[in-house]
């Protein structure tokens, strides 16, 4: 491995928190956003790391072009935008903060799941629109109805615990959950035709990987309940849009709230459609983007980045 860092190109917007540590240990620091691909390449020559966000894709020709790079920190949790076999095959390290952000993604998905049972969205657009109607926006109680978490890690987790604070039954599968872990937590043990035939509501806390590639596709959302709430907040390619759109217009799916999607920024004819469908909530990536949560993954990936640099062995790993 090649671990001596001694200058880092910042590519996406970080907390200011991530430059300071740098700078506190020596390590140059340059920031530049939203590098066309050549200009990122000439800039990562002149560095040893690269700090990015989402939006910064680290592909195999950028790998490939910049044999100098020893590290790529990825100030958040899914590393889906880096290619990891490129990186592995050519020694550069990687590093993410999961858990960072898990509190903030987590409010955001109780925040869709709370707008979507009562037409927060829709209600709220109404009024600045200068009506009145109370009629149309009527909605439903959580309490009582069951919320499937597909996805029971850090996220999943944190979601279930708030959303069975306020009554709903949680139903979670996830591969690696064990039948005696569901039941201290206090959630069903599922496999995932269990989310499908008894969720309500139905949220999503998986990376996006081939298993999960369109995991809600439109076999599966026919196997849901009618008026099955979807709600992603994990990665855009887990639930397919086109099959989510074809089912809400059907009246099948009652509505969804997304946070991620499969193109960002969304510019596909179906992907605008599907965010101004009458009964869908949408966020531009907005999961992890509180003060809280960008702070914490900014210093964090700044303290692992020093400590594999050999800069100090102040910070825990
Ligand atoms: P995590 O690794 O703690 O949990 C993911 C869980 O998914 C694991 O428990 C794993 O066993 C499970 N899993 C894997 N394959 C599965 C499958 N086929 N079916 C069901 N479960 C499966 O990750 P996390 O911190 O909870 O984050 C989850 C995802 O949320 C991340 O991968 C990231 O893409 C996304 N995320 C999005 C935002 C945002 O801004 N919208 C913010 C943070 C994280
Ligand atoms: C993540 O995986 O951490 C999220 O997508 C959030 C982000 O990139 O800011």
């Amino acid at each position: 491995m090649k671990l001596d860092v001694k200058s880092v190109f910042i590519s996406d917007r970080v907390g200011p928190g991530c430059e300071a540590l740098f700078k506190e240990h020596g390590v140059e620091v340059t920031t530049k956003y939203g590098l066309p691909k050549d200009e990122l390449i000439n800039e990562l020559k002149k560095h040893d790391a690269v700090v990015v966000r989402s939006e910064t894709k680290i592909t195999a020709d950028i790998i490939e072009a910049v044999p100098n790079l020893k590290m790529v920190g990825r100030a958040g949790t899914g590393t889906d935008n880096i290619d990891l076999t490129a990186a592995t095959n050519n020694g550069v390290v990687v590093l993410n903060t999961p858990g960072g952000n898990s509190i903030s993604a987590c409010e955001l998905t109780c925040g869709m799941i709370y707008a979507l049972s009562r037409n927060i969205v829709p209600a709220g657009q109404s009024m600045k629109e200068g009506r009145w109607d109370r009629k149309l926006y009527s909605g439903f109680e959580l309490y009582g109805k069951t919320l499937g978490v597909v996805g029971f890690g850090r996220i999943g987790r944190e979601v279930a615990q708030r959303m069975l604070a306020c009554g709903m039954k949680v139903v979670a599968y996830d591969p690696f959950l064990t039948r005696d872990e569901a039941k201290r937590l206090g959630v069903e043990f599922g496999h995932i035709d269990d989310i499908w035939r008894l969720s309500d509501m139905i949220t999503f806390h998986t990376p996006l990987m081939p298993e999960t590639k369109n995991l809600l596709n439109k076999d599966t959302l026919a196997r849901c309940k009618r008026g099955v709430y979807v709600i992603n907040v994990a990665r855009g390619g887990i639930v397919d849009e086109q099959a989510l759109l074809d089912s809400l217009e059907a009246g099948h799916c009652g509505g969804a709230a997304l946070d991620v999607f499969s193109e960002e920024p969304i510019k596909s004819a179906h992907l605008l459609e599907l965010v101004k469908h009458p009964r869908v909530v949408a966020t531009p990536h907005l999961g992890a983007s509180t003060a809280e949560a960008q702070e914490r993954v900014a210093v964090e990936i700044a303290e692992q980045m020093l400590v594999l640099g050999g800069h100090t062995n102040r910070y825990p790993l």
